[in-house]
This record gives C-alpha cells, structure tokens and sequence, in this order.
C-alpha cells in the first residue's frame, strides 16, 4: 500500500490549502492509499540552530515533533505539501519544518544515502498545493524554489503542483471551477503515476 503524508502549512485551519490537501487525499485514498495529515501549526517543532549537531550522523540534536516527521519525510511513499503563499514564500510553519530538514541534506549529500524508491519500487514523488491571494506574473517562484529544494532533499522527486493565484478569503477557493477537483485528481495521480 502506497503511503501519502500530506503536510498543512497554513495556521489558518480549514482554509483554502487545507481544503486543497483534504481533496488529494481523499483522492490517494480513493485508489488504495494509506494517507496521514499533519497540520504542522499543531506541532511543536523549533527552528534549526544551524548548531551542526547533524553533520557527522544526519540526527538532529533538537528533540521535539521534528523526530517523528523526519522520519516519515524519509519513509513516505509520497509528500503533499500545501501552504499558501505568506510574504511571496511558505508559511513560518512550513518552514520551521523544512529548515529542520538540514539533517535529510546531511544524510543525502553528506553521508551518500538515498531514499529514492517508494515500498512499491516506484519513484518517491512530491505534491506541491499553493495559493495566494495577489495575481502576477511568477507568484510562486519563490514558494517553489524552497519546496523543490525540501523535496529534493528528502529525495522525493517534484512530481505536480497545483498554484491558485487570487484565492484570499477563507473559503475562496470553493468558487473556483476546478480547484477542489483539480486537487483530488492530482492525488489520485500521485499514488497511480510511475
Ligand atoms: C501574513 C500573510 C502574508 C501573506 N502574503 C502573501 C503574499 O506574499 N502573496 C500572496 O499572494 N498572498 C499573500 N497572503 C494571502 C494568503 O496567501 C491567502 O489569504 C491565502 O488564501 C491563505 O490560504 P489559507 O486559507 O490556506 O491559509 C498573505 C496572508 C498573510 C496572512
């Protein structure tokens, strides 16, 4: 069975992000997949210190909920991340947790240990789900340098993104034609595609 951890970086519960990654997830799970959600604004997770405690071994010295995800980051079949867009890149959350993940770099490009294949020997692959509330040109390219560089260390490739430009108001992103369908088909992707 595929396992999907869907990660929700908005500190705004039940927002658009979220209703964004409750769709895919139900889509992985439509088609067998074992999903997990974690809303990371419930998590006790501290920023990195840069104190490299991680260098040698790839073990973050910092004991909090950070353990238990790094774990799953390197285990998951599959990550969804969704966070919307806050000051043209992921949320303080999101990044608490991705920064955390300097102990994945050191295991990858340090240590040489790969977590390319899912449990099925498919390619681990990513999902990246955004939204923001401004509309122009490059919006996300910000937010998606930081999530290829999260997702490239827990050697999960970049497989699909779904970017909602004008999405503000909690909600908002209900009134779109597509979106919420759009987030459950590339769910149902994600756990089929090779
Ligand atoms: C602190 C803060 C910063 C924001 N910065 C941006 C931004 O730089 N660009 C943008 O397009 N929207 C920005 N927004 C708007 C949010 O991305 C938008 O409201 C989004 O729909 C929130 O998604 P959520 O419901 O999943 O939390 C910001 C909102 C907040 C609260």
């Amino acid at each position: 069975m595929i396992t999907v951890l869907g990660l929700a970086g908005s500190p705004r519960r039940n927002g658009n992000t979220e209703l964004l990654l409750d769709q895919a997830l139900a889509g992985a799970a439509s088609l067998g997949g074992q999903i997990e959600k974690v809303v990371l604004a419930d998590r006790e997770i501290y920023p990195c210190r840069h104190c490299d405690g991680c260098i040698q071994t790839g073990i973050c010295n910092i004991k909090d909920d950070m353990e238990y995800l790094l774990s799953k980051f390197k285990t998951a079949d599959r990550l969804i991340l969704a966070t919307p867009l806050f000051f043209m890149s992921v949320t303080a959350q999101t990044k608490l947790a991705i920064d955390r993940c300097q102990a994945l770099w050191v295991e990858k490009y340090l240590l040489n240990i790969r977590r390319t294949l899912a449990s099925d020997g498919s390619r681990r692959r990513g999902l990246f789900l955004s939204v923001g509330g401004l509309r122009r040109p490059g919006l996300f390219d910000p937010a998606k340098a930081t999530v290829r560089a999260f997702f490239a260390t827990c050697d999960v490739a970049y497989d699909d993104e779904l970017l909602f430009p004008g999405v503000d108001s909690k909600g908002a992103i209900k009134e779109h034609l597509t979106a919420l369908q759009d987030a459950f088909n590339a769910g149902r992707h994600l756990v089929t595609s090779s």
